[in-house]
């Protein structure tokens, strides 16, 4: 999983422990001493890991490969948010909003497809946003980037179908974490949507029982 030392990818990587899987973490950063203590063996960590580099993408596979016998799944939480307005804001943040959002997505896939291949088929679980299906004012860049992430899902969903590889997108409305609470002070959490309840659609998406789901974009709001 990406961007998994961040608030969703915590909560995924709880409830996918929780039923007995085994983990690969990656993060950009180094991987926090929390995360150390919480997800010990028989998890693979692994830290400084910037997904706008394909190597560092494609080692960083190998090595959870390696360390685990091959991986059935990979989740790409890995993303980033700005508001910004395009006459008071720069070109530079639909470049960083592309980066994050977009091209971690492409890198981690393109870096995992082999393994998942190699597995005899698998998993993608891209998180894209509900706010990209139409894109408020300050909301232009991020919410592209991530229509662009529903449109990877579909072609790699089309591209893997004979691959066993299945490759769906989530969609969530505004995630209850505490990064959103300290910067809208005044909103009603009531709509926001629990952490929780996203990994779990993850985790459905990434099981058997969704086995027959492919290029699939699903909404999950809470009462958003
Ligand atoms: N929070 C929401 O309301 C909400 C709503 C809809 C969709 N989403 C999406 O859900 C996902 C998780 O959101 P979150 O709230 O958990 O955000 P978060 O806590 O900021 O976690 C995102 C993680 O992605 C990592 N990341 C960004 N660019 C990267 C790169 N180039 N290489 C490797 N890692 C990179 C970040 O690392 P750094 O800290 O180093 O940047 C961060 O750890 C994101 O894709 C986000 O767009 C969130």
């Amino acid at each position: 999983m990406t961007g998994a030392f961040g608030a969703l990818g915590l909560a995924v990587a709880r409830r996918f422990a929780g039923r007995g899987v085994r983990l690969g973490l990656l993060g950009r950063e180094p991987v926090p001493a929390s995360v150390r203590q919480e997800f010990g063996l028989p998890h693979v960590l692994s830290g400084g890991v910037d997904l706008s580099v394909q190597q560092a993408a494609d080692a960083a596979m190998r090595a959870v490969a390696a360390a685990t016998g091959g991986f059935q799944a990979l989740v790409n939480v890995a993303g980033g948010f700005r508001w910004e307005t395009l006459a008071e804001g720069d070109v530079s943040t639909w470049e960083l909003m592309f980066a994050m959002n977009l091209k971690t997505a492409v890198v981690a896939s393109k870096a995992a497809l082999p393994h998942l291949i190699a597995a005899g088929g698998g998993r993608i679980v891209n998180i894209g946003a509900g706010a990209a299906a139409r894109a408020a004012a300050g909301m232009g860049a991020y919410a592209a980037s991530k229509a662009g992430v529903e449109r990877l899902t579909e072609a790699l969903a089309a591209e893997l179908r004979d691959r066993n590889v299945t490759v769906n997108a989530i969609l969530p409305g505004t995630i209850d974490t505490s990064a959103n609470r300290a910067a809208m002070p005044d909103a009603d959490v009531t709509r926001w949507v629990d952490p929780e309840a996203v990994a779990d659609v993850v985790v459905f998406l990434a099981s058997d029982a969704a086995r027959a789901v492919t290029g699939a974009a699903v909404r999950v709001f809470g009462r958003g």
